[in-house]
């Protein structure tokens, strides 16, 4: 992959003191031309969509739809109206954990290496509405084991939700395997694809999954603004969490008709620059093209943990590289993950990240303090790589 070619497209990446930015499984940068389609909304129509009638509303409904569109194509759905703009991936998993009506037995698995927005939500419906959580645990400690979850699932399970791609160690789940056995028997089926949609080409019809959540701002969009995808039957079936100004067709003092999804889902006034912003980068990363991202990613990887690895004094937390996309979490002998995340940062301008990565249950139930994290991107390249191996080797023999 010719990363100059697209180093160019991103500001930070073009000043003098830009970092050697290795963060992007936090937070992705943007490219001018997602900064351009949220300026624009602001400078040139900044409506409000779906209700007046002036031409500037019609090129905000315009904008927020053809946004939808390629947000749909980014997922693999089949149709827009699957696709339900929120805040973030974490929105989306609670719309569809408060959605479905779960109440007192209703049993929800899900791995044992989540992302806080697909365990809080749980424990949450435990505590209020008495559902049963359980955790199906891993097969040599770092992958998903499919019987297992076979052997846990009962006539009380009602959804499984697993992680597509970890944010912690990079690795990817059996996500057809574990659709299927759920939909054998009966079982509904919600991923989180925060780290899996920037990065690998994804086709929610082919995975058949029935539910799906997604962040902007891990696909070089702006923060505040995700997706959820869901079947249209499901949709249909799930209860909107909030309600009001543009999700009813009409109310009366005693009733109210809820519009079809997506609409009834997108209550209020929407954050169109974001949207419109988001069906930017969907548009820019499908240009760039997934298969070439996760295969540059790993390459990318496997130069930096063949300089790692080895090492005196550090541990990588994870299977083994080919099994780790872009990521590498890791541990300094006597260094605590944040300290190695502040030295990086202010003594090498390199940006990483550190502590539990949201993935607390993990961590702790491994007795683990966290780890510090190199998340790599189509725009980093070799020298990226480099400057971050040697920085490491550098503070070891410090
Ligand atoms: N989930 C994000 C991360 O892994 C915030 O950094």
């Amino acid at each position: 992959m010719d990363t100059s070619k697209y180093r160019k497209d991103f500001p930070i990446l073009n000043t003098e003191d830009g970092p050697t930015y290795l963060d992007s499984a936090c937070m992705t940068l943007r490219p001018q031309v997602v900064i351009d389609a949220i300026n624009e909304y602001y400078t040139k129509y900044p409506a409000c969509g779906g209700r007046s009638v002036h031409k500037l509303s019609w090129q905000v409904t315009e904008g927020f739809e053809m946004a939808r569109d390629s947000l749909r194509r980014l997922m693999g759905a089949e149709s827009s109206s699957e696709i339900v703009f929120t805040r973030n991936t974490t929105e989306g998993m609670n719309m569809v954990a408060n959605g479905l009506g779960l109440g007192k037995g209703d049993k929800v698995l899900t791995s044992d290496k989540e992302h806080n927005s697909n365990v809080v939500p749980w424990h949450h419906l435990a505590k209020y509405k008495g559902i049963n959580y359980q955790v199906v645990p891993a097969k040599d400690n770092y992958f998903f084991d499919l019987e297992a979850l076979k052997e846990m699932i009962d006539s009380n399970t009602k959804l499984v939700s697993f992680v597509h791609t970890s944010n912690l160690d990079g690795n990817t789940n059996p996500a057809k395997d574990i659709i299927e056995i759920c939909h054998d028997k009966g079982v509904k089926v919600l991923m989180d694809t925060a780290q899996s949609a920037p990065h690998k080409e994804l086709n929610v019809v082919d995975l058949d999954v029935d539910f799906a959540a997604a962040s902007a701002h891990k696909f070089c969009g702006p923060s505040g603004m995700g997706l959820l995808y869901g079947k249209y039957d499901e949709l249909k079936e799930l209860i909107p969490t909030y309600v009001g100004g543009s999700t009813v067709v009409s109310t009366s003092y005693e009733s109210y008709e809820l519009l079809p999804p997506p609409s009834c889902f997108e209550a209020g006034l929407q954050d169109y620059a974001g949207a419109i912003g988001a069906g930017a980068a969907a548009e820019y990363v499908m240009g760039v093209g997934r298969d070439s991202i996760s295969k540059h990613e790993n390459k990318l990887n496997v130069l930096l943990t063949k300089e790692l690895e080895d090492l005196d004094g550090l541990s990588i937390v994870g299977p083994e590289v080919s099994q780790r996309g872009g990521i590498c979490s890791f541990n300094l002998e006597g260094w605590d993950s944040t300290d190695v995340a502040m030295h990086l940062d202010k003594k090498y301008n390199i940006a990483i990240r550190s502590g539990m990565h949201c993935v607390h249950s993990w961590f702790n139930s491994r007795g683990i303090d966290g780890s510090a994290r190199a998340s790599i991107y189509f725009y980093n390249n070799e020298q990226d790589i480099t400057a971050f191996t040697n920085a490491i080797k550098d503070t070891l023999s410090g």
